[in-house]
């Protein structure tokens, strides 16, 4: 399974690339504006896209179908490695099925239910965002959306690769990659908290206590 760091923070982006375990880059306008960059949006994009060898999934706020298409288009303008974030919408099914004919890749996001993926993945969509902790907020179960996704993309051959998204603990990722998911977009926070253990610090401290009795 692919970890992507779901970040517009740059300083969080340099220090996941730094550990080599991050495949991308997902981000929205609420992570943008919480970026702390005193950069334009476009100069922020190329920014991202410069720490980062994998692909950025960029969000914009066009609506309408035609208008959806210009700005996935500009957008794919910044860096090759920029995959354009349309919520779902009957415009931007439509549209996410033109910019993939022409070459640009997209991410189809606000994603909560089997219905809305099957529809992402019917229009072409490269990857399909359902939410999870969102989904978990609400009452419902997210991982159960994971895994019914994944089952009906296996079960068609579908293209479009799942990305578990609003992913707010360990344990999501790990069902996610449980479960079959292709891709899980993590908070910095839960990267950091996948290579804790209470078990792994009480280990070293033994061990390193252990080492200064030899010593003696
Ligand atoms: O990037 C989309 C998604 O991961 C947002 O997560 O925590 O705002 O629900 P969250």
């Amino acid at each position: 399974m692919k970890i992507f760091l779901d970040s517009a923070n740059l300083e969080e982006i340099e220090k996941a690339s730094k550990l080599k375990v991050v495949d991308g880059i997902t981000t929205n306008p609420t992570l943008m504006a919480k970026s702390g960059a005193n950069l334009s949006m476009a100069k922020l994009i190329k920014k991202i896209c410069s720490l980062i060898s994998g692909l950025v999934s960029v969000e914009g706020v066009a609506i309408k179908k035609d208008e959806i298409i210009k700005e996935g288009k500009e957008l794919a303008k910044i860096a090759k490695n920029i995959v354009y974030k349309i919520p779902i919408s009957e415009d931007g099914l439509a549209a996410a099925y033109e910019l993939e004919k022409q070459g640009v890749k997209t991410n189809i996001t606000l994603v909560f239910s089997l219905s809305q993926a099957l529809l992402a993945a019917k229009v072409g969509a490269s990857f399909v965002s359902p939410f999870i902790g969102r989904l978990e907020d609400n009452g419902e179960d997210g991982l159960k959306l994971i895994e019914e996704i994944v089952s009906v993309f296996n079960r068609y051959q579908f293209k479009s690769q799942i990305i578990a998204a609003s992913v707010r603990n360990v344990y999501h990722v790990k069902k996610a990659a449980f479960l079959g998911c292709h891709i899980a977009t993590v908070p910095y926070k839960v990267l950091t908290q996948m290579y804790r253990h209470f078990l792994t610090d009480k280990g070293l401290q033994v061990f390193l206590a252990d080492w200064q009795k030899i010593k003696k």
